[in-house]
């Protein structure tokens, strides 16, 4: 398929369609990132809660099955001191939970994994060389920027508002993800923590583009061919999809994930920090609907979700963080290899329709 008129960021990471299979930790592994790959898009594998074993095994996977270009996703999130006191009051509040549930309110609190981007998984850079780089949260520090540039890598990372997108693109950044209200998951925010600093999708792209050079990824909401027309015709090159992934065989997600997906409506997301510490948007469930949706006693990023671990266990519906967008209900149950060219055809096809 040639017949994409901007072919910028196709030609800057080496992929066939406008389309980016979203990283998602905890619900991708290599085999969506293959399928989606193996269709044209560009692969991403989210790197945030694996260990350097389970990245070079996941790698290793992916690199056997093709050779398109893939991108590795990282977090890179200060790690802010632990706060004892809030870490006990968070505790506290949940404890009814633990009462109800009969969970050991007295174990040890386990802790939530999501590491930064750190000299660890720098090396692993280094040694993997993965084409494309994504970062969540800003960009590490600029050493170790330094050394994924020098990788070779494109270096992308997702931005909240047009602030957010310069400060990338100051950076180095080689092409900026403006990440959209309506997407599922962690919100980029990185220069502030108020939320009001978030502009939805449509309202956010084209200033993007007008504000920065290196070519603009539309994410959030896009649930379908006519949002990836929508995003082209927004000035962006390319669009990343999260949500409609998690419709795919390939998606690793619970039981009671995939059920609040299906019937959840589109006013059933919210913002909340309640699973994490950060905001992020989910299917709202009990604990975001009796504790949040945003708790001030939530304890910093991402040590809040570990107080939640031993309720997760026992009911995966109400205690778990069940991320997604808005275009929720746009999804539709297809392998990754048949949704993704179906989208770029149907894309197509809307674009010469005009
Ligand atoms: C389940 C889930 C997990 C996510 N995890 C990550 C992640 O690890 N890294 C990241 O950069 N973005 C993450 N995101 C954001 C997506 O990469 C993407 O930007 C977003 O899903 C786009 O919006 P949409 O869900 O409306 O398509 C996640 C989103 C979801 C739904």
């Amino acid at each position: 398929m040639s017949q994409w008129t901007d072919r910028r960021l196709l030609d800057l990471l080496g992929i066939d369609l406008p389309i980016i299979q979203a990283p998602m930790a905890g619900a991708t592994d290599s085999a969506m990132v293959i399928a989606a790959s193996r269709a044209g898009a560009l692969g991403s594998l989210p790197c945030a809660m694996l260990s350097p074993e389970q990245i070079r095994h996941e790698v290793q996977v992916i690199r056997s099955a093709t050779h398109n270009p893939l991108n590795l996703n990282f977090f890179c999130h200060q790690l802010h001191p632990v706060d004892a006191e809030r870490e006990t009051r968070w505790k506290h509040a949940l404890q009814p939970y633990y009462r109800e549930l009969g969970a050991d309110f007295n174990a040890p609190t386990p802790v939530s994994s999501r590491a930064p981007f750190d000299e660890t998984a720098c090396q692993l850079v280094e040694e993997l060389r993965p084409e494309v780089v994504s970062f969540h949260f800003g960009l590490p520090e600029p050493a170790l920027l330094a050394r994924v540039k020098a990788s070779g890598a494109q270096v992308l990372s997702s931005a909240s508002n047009v602030d957010e997108a310069l400060w990338l693109e100051e950076r180095g950044c080689d092409a900026i993800i403006a990440m959209g209200y309506e997407a599922g998951g962690h919100r980029a925010i990185f220069l502030s923590e108020d939320l009001n600093s978030q502009v939805g999708t449509l309202a956010l792209v084209p200033q993007v583009v007008d504000a920065v050079k290196v070519p603009v990824i539309a994410a959030g909401g896009i649930g379908d061919a006519r949002g990836i027309v929508a995003a082209l015709a927004l000035g962006a090159s390319a669009a990343q999809l999260g949500t409609a992934y998690l419709f795919t065989p390939e998606a690793k997600i619970s039981a009671a994930h995939h059920k609040a997906l299906r019937s959840a409506k589109d006013s059933q997301t919210a913002l909340t920090n309640v699973f994490t510490g950060r905001p992020a948007r989910s299917i709202i469930n009990r604990v975001i609907r009796e504790l949040g949706p945003v708790s001030p006693l939530a304890p910093a990023f991402p040590r809040a979700g570990g107080a939640l671990l031993p309720l997760r266990a026992k009911d995966e519906a109400d205690f778990s963080n069940l991320w997604s967008g808005q275009a929720l209900r746009l999804g539709v149950e297809k392998p990754a290899y048949e949704l993704t060219l179906s989208l770029a055809e149907q894309a197509l096809a809307q674009l010469h329709r005009r």
